[in-house]
Order: C-alpha cells, then structure tokens, then sequence
C-alpha cells in the first residue's frame, strides 16, 4: 500500500502560481472561460501539499497517466520523435490548463478518439511540431477532488520557436476537439 502512495506520489505536479519560483510570467492570456489571477511566477514542484501563495496566487494539480488514445504506431512515432523536458535552450514555457464540457466526458472512449484523432489530428498536427516543442500532460479528474480544469499542459521551446508554436495553438484551436473546451488559459513563461 504505501508503495502505490508513493507512485502516486511521483506522478503529482503542482503548478504553483505566485511571486516566487523558476519561471517568471510573460502573460496571462484568456482563452476561453474565466481567466487565472494575474501573478509574477510560477514553480513546479512534485508535492502533495505545496505550501499556498499569498495574495491572488494559485495552485493547480495534475497527474501523469496512461496514454488513452495513441495507437501503438502513434507512439512509436512519439517516442522516436519527441524530446525531454528541461534542455538547456528550451527557455520559453506554456502551461495551458484546460476543462472540456460534460458532453465530452458523456461520449463513450471510442467516439472520443474518432472526434481527437480520425477527425482532428491532434497527434498528426502534434508530431510536426516536435522535437522543438517537449511537453507534459497532467490529468486532474484522476484527482478525486474538485479541480478547475481537466487537464494541465505543459511545453518547452526555444525562444525562436515561439511563433511556430502559436501556430500549433491556432491549428488545435480550429479542430472540432477544441469545440469540446470550455475553459482554457495560457500562461506563457520564460525563465
Ligand atoms: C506539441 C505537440 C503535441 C503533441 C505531439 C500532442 C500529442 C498528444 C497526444 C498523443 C495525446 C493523447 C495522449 C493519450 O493517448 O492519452 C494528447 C492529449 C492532449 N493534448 Fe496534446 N499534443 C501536442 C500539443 C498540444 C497542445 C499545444 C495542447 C493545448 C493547447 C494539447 C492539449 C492536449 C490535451 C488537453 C490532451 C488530453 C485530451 C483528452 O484526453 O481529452 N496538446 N496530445
């Protein structure tokens, strides 16, 4: 039992949001939904209870999990594609907390991936992004308590890759995955 506490354990990230931490805030952008409190940093960290920030800060939970809808050869391809977190030139950072409708989570695991994949290429547009862009992405209603989003992403890039991953925004967004969204904001970090 308390190794499955402490596996648990390793797979929380809290997204501490407040006026200290590694990341310092480039801007807090509304996207759909009500928007974050505007603060000046944020830290990452791999514990249960992170001390609360003062003033107008937050505290955003997330876990790492099985993979839900790549295919065995979309994985493949992840895997030989895609980068780590933490490289050196990768000094840029979005997290990009999202909350999808009850219509959604009404649908049954295969319509799911039709409506992510068959009809809006999540991992097809994804892949041509990598390797600049490495990412992370946390679930929330594995949690068991009352979250504000579904879903915590995480990306790392290098500052001239910036642009090209605004376009990769825009391309998601387009998707009929996206009208399924009803709360998403974008903290972009640089550090
Ligand atoms: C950088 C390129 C990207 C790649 C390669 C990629 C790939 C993937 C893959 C393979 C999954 C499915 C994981 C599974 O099977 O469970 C996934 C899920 C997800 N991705 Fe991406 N993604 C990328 C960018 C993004 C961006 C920019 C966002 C947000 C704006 C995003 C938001 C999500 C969300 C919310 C999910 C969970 C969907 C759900 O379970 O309903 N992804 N991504």
């Amino acid at each position: 039992m308390a190794a499955d506490v402490s596996a648990a354990e390793q797979r929380l990230f809290s997204f501490v949001g407040g006026a200290i931490g590694a990341w310092s805030v480039v801007e807090i952008r509304p996207v759909r939904g009500p928007v974050l409190a505007d603060v000046a940093r944020l830290e990452v960290v791999q514990e249960t209870s992170p001390a609360m920030p003062g003033g107008e800060g937050w505290v955003l939970k997330g876990v790492t999990s099985n993979i839900r809808y790549a295919t065995t050869i979309e994985q493949g391809e992840l895997r030989s594609l895609q980068a780590g977190l933490g490289r050196s030139e990768a000094t840029c950072a979005a997290l990009i907390p999202i909350r999808k409708t009850s219509a959604w989570w009404d649908l049954p695991q295969d319509e799911r991936r039709a409506i992510f994949e068959e009809q809006s290429r999540h991992t097809r547009i994804g892949l041509r992004y990598l390797p600049p862009v490495a990412r992370r992405l946390h679930h929330c209603r594995d949690l068991g308590t009352a979250e504000p989003f579904d879903f915590l992403t995480w990306f790392e890039f290098a500052p001239d890759y910036a642009g090209a991953f605004d376009d990769l925004l825009a391309e998601l967004r387009a998707t009929t995955e996206w009208s399924f969204v009803e709360r998403e904001v974008e903290v972009r970090l640089s550090r």
